[in-house]
């Protein structure tokens, strides 16, 4: 059989560097699947499906660019060259969830379609219940494969154990929690405070690439502090103290500490925005605040236009709740207000990084 190369652009990383490279572009859809990757003694070249922006090299950590020959590989049969539709399903670890609701005929058909497709994926279940109560977890149902919803999953490089029943996690979040694990990565030595770690996504990116800096990770969910003492292990950092506790109860002992704090609790964040103030530095601290906006567009908006005015909406609601909060005694600074997810049609999870100074 005739293979077939094609000239294409391409990142030339240093191999110790090569699979968080590879990670951070698949994640961005940047990376060609169906070119191979080829690697010489010290660099690894990643194929791009398009030459990467200042903003996303920045971002990646892809230094050098270069463009190079890849063998292209053969496709291969799609899900939906088999089952006749295209599910939607996120994969976390060796564990597809279906995303969608499927006609319960076709989903035996469906399950071992994507297993046979993805040699990856050892468990295929279905959402039982929306992400609910405190813990924010939900409900699954096995389909097919194992009889098990505990899981390996790799992310940015670094490795989380955690049961997809017991605690909340979401693989769409990689981007945003390598982009606040960049910026703790070049700040000088600080008190990070994750006040919802969950199983430690955030707390343990962040203590890896800031080893200069201590973590203190937080959750009212007993599992998920457990998960979170297990993965500090597998990835092998030491830096962060992991508390199981209400931040309601718990947050005097961290008055006036925290020079950033991460408040990844988006349906309620606002309950809580009275103890991140407290926690925070006087003289200064960041916080990563994340919160649920809805942006129904207006007779003749674009959907787009309508995001823009929830994302500008969400600006004005944190300075004012905390200027509210603190009777206008600390400054305000927005650093950046983005989408970081959809979460459902018309509802966003919006980001803010703000900076509040005395
Ligand atoms: C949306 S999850 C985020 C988990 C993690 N940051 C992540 O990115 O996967 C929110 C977490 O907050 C925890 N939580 C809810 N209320 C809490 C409280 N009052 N004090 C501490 N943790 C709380 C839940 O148990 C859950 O693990």
């Amino acid at each position: 059989m005739k293979t077939e190369t094609e000239r294409l652009p391409c990142v030339k990383a240093a191999k110790r560097r090569g699979e968080a490279i590879r990670q951070a572009l698949k994640e961005r859809k940047l990376l060609r699947t169906d070119a191979k990757i080829t690697s010489d003694e010290t660099f690894i070249y990643l194929p791009l499906i398009r030459t990467l922006t200042d903003a996303e090299i920045r971002e990646i950590g892809a230094a050098d660019l270069t463009t190079r020959d890849f063998t292209i590989l053969e496709r291969r049969k799609s899900i939906e060259d088999i089952v006749g539709l295209k599910p939607s399903y996120e994969v976390i670890g060796d564990i597809a969830v279906l995303t969608e609701t499927i006609a319960e005929q076709k989903e035996q058909i469906v399950a071992h379609a994507l297993m046979n497709c993805h040699k990856n994926i050892k468990v295929v279940a279905k959402r039982i219940s929306a992400v609910e109560g405190v813990f924010r977890t939900r409900r699954l149902g096995i389909i097919a494969g194992e009889h098990r919803t505990e899981t390996m999953h790799t992310e940015n490089a670094c490795r989380f154990k955690l049961d997809l029943e017991k605690v909340y996690f979401n693989p769409r979040l990689a981007g945003e929690r390598n982009r606040v694990a960049l910026q703790t990565a070049s700040s000088r030595e600080e008190e990070i405070i994750d006040m919802f770690a969950g199983v430690g996504p955030f707390s343990i990116q962040i203590a890896k690439r800031a080893p200069q800096s201590h973590v203190t990770a937080i959750d009212i969910n007993p599992d998920a502090i457990l998960y979170l003492r297990e993965n500090m292990k597998l990835n092998g950092v030491r830096n962060i103290d992991a508390i199981e506790g209400d931040i309601r109860e718990i947050y005097e002992k961290f008055r006036d500490t925290a020079d950033r704090i991460i408040m990844n609790l988006p349906k309620s964040a606002y309950l809580f925005l009275g103890e991140a103030l407290s926690i925070l530095n006087p003289h200064g601290g960041m916080l990563h605040f994340y919160d649920l906006e809805f942006a129904y567009p207006e007779e003749g908006e674009e959907k787009h236009d309508a995001l823009e005015r929830a994302i500008t909406q969400a600006k004005e609601k944190l300075i004012a709740k905390v200027q509210e909060l603190d009777g206008e005694s600390r400054s305000v600074e927005i650093l950046e207000a983005r989408k970081v997810k959809a979460y459902a049609p018309y509802a966003y999870i919006i980001g803010i990084d703000v900076k509040v100074r005395k």
